[in-house]
């Protein structure tokens, strides 16, 4: 058994602000189930939103902000992280990040759908996520021990006093660990993994959703997911992101006869919000029609997008023709575990930051590079909250044990690609009661998720990792059942519209309860 004043589990950027800004007199552990460099925010294309512009000011970040995520936030929280934005990115500056700027030190800024203004800075064109991971990454304070392909698959909660003290992991090895500590993070990132068609990375599946489910914790808003207009797609399949940014220096969508689809579909066309351009790209394709990105008239786009070159180049696609096919996919989890401002969850000793969390600043969709700038702020927020805390004593008065029998319990459980395939086709930008109805029964066939009180210990790690995609896909289809209306990034087509009955009221789920 190991002890550390603090566990961080997960390695995006929200986990490195957190470990970065960490007093040094606190012994910290970041376990990451895969590599470091394997991180929704390693692969981030697009930028980090912040008004620093001088025609642009918080409450314009602000407006978009609230009107891409269809008013379903707590304002007061989404004020606070844009009114901040410009003040993180100062912070960056100064600790040595230099953003994309022209030859007189201008700092250069892009352009997303739902922005009134160019407010999304940008490192190396293409490569934001990648260079500030390296940055965070190439100084790791001394107090913090990283230990990669470790999969946290338990919270040890002390059933006495709700508090979460500790952590079960399991390496790649098979071998198990407990690990105790005062502070326990879940910073794990979303749920894209449960998808067929995903921008996200591999090993992001809902881990968040199904530990803290499990804990007892409260989680909220789990219906709604973001799809990106625009991944990559290759014979059916989707191979990466194609960042908005290039529709914001200009690339349209057009379909198979070359017509522009979003023509007259929305006051700002091509970069309109993500929700209403990913549902364009779907309708036209379930005409049949291939949809691509026209990026003819974007000069200098290899300088510009060396990533997405490379991966095209990587897919044998000839940018010189200037068409990327492209289809919508999961991109981003609006919902998430419960948190307040700095990042506490209804459990004493848990605390959940960046896109497992549900913080209440991205509404029903959220706005293009506002999730780099969620981590950021958060990250930061808990870091000077957990400084603050004088009583570290760690508890490990309960008596923990792993039960590592060799031979592990089987049961009955379906194949990644089935489970991906029934959530993109039952919960992903259309849905219907009856499609809903039809993922509902089909989960319901394994058996092993109605338990309340799972012993996981006895199943082998990649079973672990499937019961958690079932219980987050379960608690994702109950929701988006309960939510009789279209709102955010999804569309239910037997209630198309928006209901006012529904304009503040949010779906809550423990354990225990399902409440709206
Ligand atoms: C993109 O580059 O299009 C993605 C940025 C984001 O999701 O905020």
């Amino acid at each position: 058994m190991k002890n550390s004043d603090v566990i961080i589990i997960g390695s995006g950027i929200a986990a490195m602000q957190l470990a970065h800004n960490l007093s040094s007199s606190l012994f910290v552990r970041l376990i990451t189930k895969s590599t470091l460099s394997n991180s929704n925010s390693y692969f981030a294309q697009g930028g980090i939103a912040a008004a620093v512009s001088s025609d642009d000011n918080y409450r314009l970040h602000y407006q978009d902000t609230i009107e891409a995520g269809e008013d379903f936030h707590t304002n007061e929280k989404v004020l606070d992280l844009v009114k901040e934005a410009p003040n993180l990115i100062n912070r960056l500056i100064n600790s040595g990040v230099q953003f994309d700027s022209d030859e007189h030190g201008t700092i250069l800024l892009g352009k997303e759908g739902a922005h009134c203004r160019n407010r999304i800075l940008h490192c190396g064109g293409d490569a934001t996520g990648k260079y500030l991971m390296d940055h965070f990454l190439k100084k790791v304070p001394k107090n913090i021990n990283m230990i990669e392909n470790e999969f946290v698959y338990e919270l040890i909660i002390h059933p006495n006093v709700n508090k979460c003290i500790g952590v079960k992991t399991r390496n790649s090895k098979g071998e198990a660990n407990i690990y105790f500590a005062s502070h326990i993070i879940l910073a794990v990132g979303g749920v894209g993994g449960l998808y067929a068609y995903t921008s996200n990375a591999s090993s992001v599946a809902g881990d968040g959703v199904a530990l803290a489910y499990m804990a007892g914790a409260k989680l909220t808003d789990l219906e709604f997911i973001q799809f990106h207009p625009t991944l990559l797609t290759i014979n059916g399949k989707a191979c990466g992101l194609v960042s908005e940014a290039v529709r914001g220096m200009g690339a349209v969508l057009i379909n198979d006869a070359n017509e522009p689809i979003m023509a007259g579909k929305h006051p700002l066309n091509d970069l309109a919000p993500r929700h209403i351009v990913a549902q364009e790209i779907y309708f036209e394709r379930s005409k049949g029609n291939e949809v691509y990105l026209d990026i003819h008239m974007i000069k200098h786009f290899k300088e510009k997008f060396p990533t997405i070159t490379a991966m095209c180049e990587n897919y044998q696609i000839d940018l010189s023709k200037g068409k990327i096919p492209v289809a919508p996919g999961c991109h981003f989890f609006m919902g998430g575990i419960v948190i307040d401002e700095v990042g506490r969850t209804s459990i004493n000793g848990l605390y959940a930051i960046g896109e497992t969390a549900w913080s209440g600043v991205h509404g029903a969709n959220r706005l293009a590079s506002n999730s780099l700038l969620e981590g950021l702020y958060y990250g930061e927020k808990l870091a000077s909250y957990l400084n603050e805390q004088t009583n570290n004593n760690v508890d490990h008065s309960l008596h923990i044990q792993i039960n590592n029998q060799t031979k592990k319990r089987k049961v009955h459980l379906p194949n990644k690609l089935e489970l991906q395939n029934k959530l993109m086709d039952c919960a992903g930008i259309i849905r219907s009661k009856m499609k809903l109805e039809e993922l509902k029964i089909w989960l319901g066939n394994y058996e092993i998720i109605k338990h309340k009180n799972l012993h996981l210990d006895q199943f082998e790690t990649e079973d672990i990792q499937m019961i958690f995609m079932l219980i987050t896909a379960k608690l994702i289809t109950e929701a988006a059942l309960l939510r009789t209306e279209s709102r955010g990034g999804h569309i239910r087509e037997d209630f198309p519209l928006k209901d006012p009955e529904w304009a503040r009221k949010h779906i809550f789920h423990t354990k225990h309860s399902t409440e709206v």
